[in-house]
């Protein structure tokens, strides 16, 4: 008989070795799927029945050639919500939880009267189910452009509250033109030249117009600022991811075209340029 911990400490040097960082969580992840149990409860466990181990070696293989941990599990956690994700649905990120804070204390900001929220490219569903979870009683609408993605988010987001639409975020919520108080988004941003930089289980794994975004990156983002602007009441916020290299250039998108107030950028705790913030001026 395997012990347990004999199991996933060959799993954490099969995963060092194909170049995962975070093996060891990601060891502790997949057995803890497995057995049904959290990380927590991996203690307890002292042995592996023989069909549990050859599952586990299965996802571990899996993990090896790149699969994104997630795609594994089925979920994704993000703030305080749990998220189904996998094929046609682009992961949510940790770092992503930093804007959609930033966007849930905006929302809080608006007294009497609920508040409208608009989260643009919202794919799994991830920001704006936070927002309908951690600010009860606001209105929170989601876009999607990506049809497999709506799919998902239509099942995390059901019960929420949150009214989803699929379509381009260049022309969608027309019937909320200057109503709305927060626009939120994580659009694609990167360049199409990075493609080799980027790692396999993204670019392998996440959809295509979820990363991609022309030649600097950008495209989506000047997209974005034209329809905040659009959606957005006098001194409404926006606020929107961007990749680290694009602390300087992203927010320019929006001071350059002369419609914003206070737009700045935000540090995530490794001190990488994350996402800015703007606002509608009156
Ligand atoms: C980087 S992902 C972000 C997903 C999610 N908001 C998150 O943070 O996890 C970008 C999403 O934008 C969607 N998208 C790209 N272009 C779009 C557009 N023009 N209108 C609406 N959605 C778009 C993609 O399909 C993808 O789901």
């Amino acid at each position: 008989m395997t012990t347990a911990s004999e199991v996933r400490r060959s799993a954490v040097a099969r995963l060092r070795e194909a170049g995962i960082d975070s093996a060891e969580h990601d060891a502790a992840e997949l057995l803890a799927h497995v057995l049904g149990t959290t990380r927590g409860g991996l203690a307890l466990v002292e042995a592996l029945t023989a069909p549990q181990q050859a599952s586990y070696e299965r996802l571990v293989g899996r993990r090896v050639a790149r699969e994104p941990l997630q795609h594994l599990t089925g979920t994704a956690g993000f703030r305080h919500v749990e998220l189904g994700v996998g094929p046609g649905v682009f992961t949510p990120r940790p770092e992503t939880e930093l804007l959609a804070g930033w966007a849930v204390e905006r929302a809080r900001e608006v007294t009497g009267r609920p508040p409208v929220v608009v989260d643009l490219c919202t794919g799994s569903g991830a920001i704006a189910l936070s927002l309908a979870t951690e600010v009860p009683g606001a209105t929170v609408h989601a876009v999607e452009l990506d049809h497999a993605a709506v799919e998902w988010a239509a099942r995390n987001l059901a019960g929420s509250g949150v009214h989803l639409v699929e379509g381009d975020m260049a022309d969608a919520l027309p019937e909320l033109d200057g109503r709305v108080d927060v626009v939120v988004c994580n659009p694609p941003y990167i360049p199409l030249e990075a493609w080799e930089s980027v790692a396999p289980e993204a670019r392998d794994h996440d959809p295509a117009l979820a990363l991609w975004s022309g030649d600097d990156g950008l495209v989506a983002m000047r997209v974005l600022e034209q329809t905040a602007a659009r959606l957005l009441r006098p001194e409404g916020w926006v606020g929107a991811e961007h990749a680290d290299v694009q602390g300087a250039a992203a927010p320019a998108v929006f001071a350059g075209s002369g419609r914003w107030s206070d737009v700045r950028d935000h540090r995530d705790l490794a001190g990488r340029a994350r996402y800015l913030t703007a606002r509608l001026a009156r």
